[in-house]
């Protein structure tokens, strides 16, 4: 008899999480519909759970994105899976978002652990809020065009470490200053983003250069033109004076690299 009461509460404990899991999915599937109705946002159909997720996995890339702009519009969206997600190709409301209100938009998604462990996780890309626009204000100047044409060996962790708190400063100072594991992330970002790219885009540059020998034999006679023979000499606005140059580079990242 015991057993037998156990089996019956048991099973009804079983039901009563069922159905509350059932009621959560179907709550979120309607959070989806009426956010999407109160922004009057077009997009790809949201199933329960995943959203638009799998609408985006099962037919990745610009391509399809592209197909997606021409059905929906030039802003459309949905969520994917907890993420609310808006698509963005209007280059009016881009430059809006990006430059003349990037204020409002200055917090990135970043999947959890993309940026472990510390200080991989201080850099420009994870940093929010007060801490983003401390840190940005203070590295902006370091890659201002002035500063970089001061020096033909730029060395940036010299100009960045110029803007590290000393020890020896109080606390006061910490607004103008990066602290040691804000520094380490920052220089981490600039492998990441300033070495890979630009290693990758010279080994198409040497691809190019070797398919066309007639556009490697222009680009030499414009450095030679440009360069003496004294390379320690190679400045900052001399690179700026070499047309050809940087047409080969649009080109290279126009063809390889959209
Ligand atoms: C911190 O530095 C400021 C100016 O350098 C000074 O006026 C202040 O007394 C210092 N505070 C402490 C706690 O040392
Ligand atoms: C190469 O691209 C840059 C950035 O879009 C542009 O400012 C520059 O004028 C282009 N150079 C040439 C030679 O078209």
């Amino acid at each position: 008899m015991e057993i037998l009461a156990f089996n019956t509460v048991f099973w009804n404990i079983i039901k009563t999480l069922l159905i509350l899991f059932l009621f959560s999915i179907l709550y979120d599937w309607v959070q989806m519909f009426l956010w999407k109705r109160k922004y009057k946002i077009k997009g790809p159909f949201p199933v329960p759970v995943f959203g638009n997720l799998l609408t985006y996995i099962m037919a990745p890339g610009a391509d399809h994105q592209r197909k997606r702009i021409e059905k929906y519009g030039d802003v459309f969206g949905g969520p994917s899976a907890s993420v609310k997600v808006l698509n963005v190709a209007n280059i009016e409301l881009l430059k809006k978002i990006m430059i003349k209100d990037h204020v409002e938009f200055q917090n990135r998604f970043v999947f959890p652990g993309a940026f472990d462990p510390p200080p991989a996780d201080k850099t420009l890309l994870t940093m929010e809020d007060e801490v983003w626009k401390r840190v940005r204000s203070i590295i902006t100047p370091s890659f201002s065009a002035g500063k970089l044409k001061q020096t033909s060996r730029v060395d940036l962790l010299q100009l960045m470490l110029n803007a590290e708190l000393q020890d020896d400063e109080n606390e006061s100072k910490i607004t103008k200053r990066l602290s040691a594991e804000e520094l380490t992330g920052q220089m981490f970002i600039v492998i990441v983003a300033g070495y890979e790219t630009t290693a990758s885009l010279l080994q198409y540059v040497a691809y190019v250069l070797a398919t066309n020998p007639d556009v490697q034999d222009k680009l030499i006679a414009e450095i030679d033109k440009c360069i003496s023979e004294d390379v320690s000499e190679l400045k900052y606005d001399v690179i700026q004076d070499m047309p050809y140059l940087d047409q080969v580079i649009n080109e290279t990242l126009r063809i390889f690299l959209y």
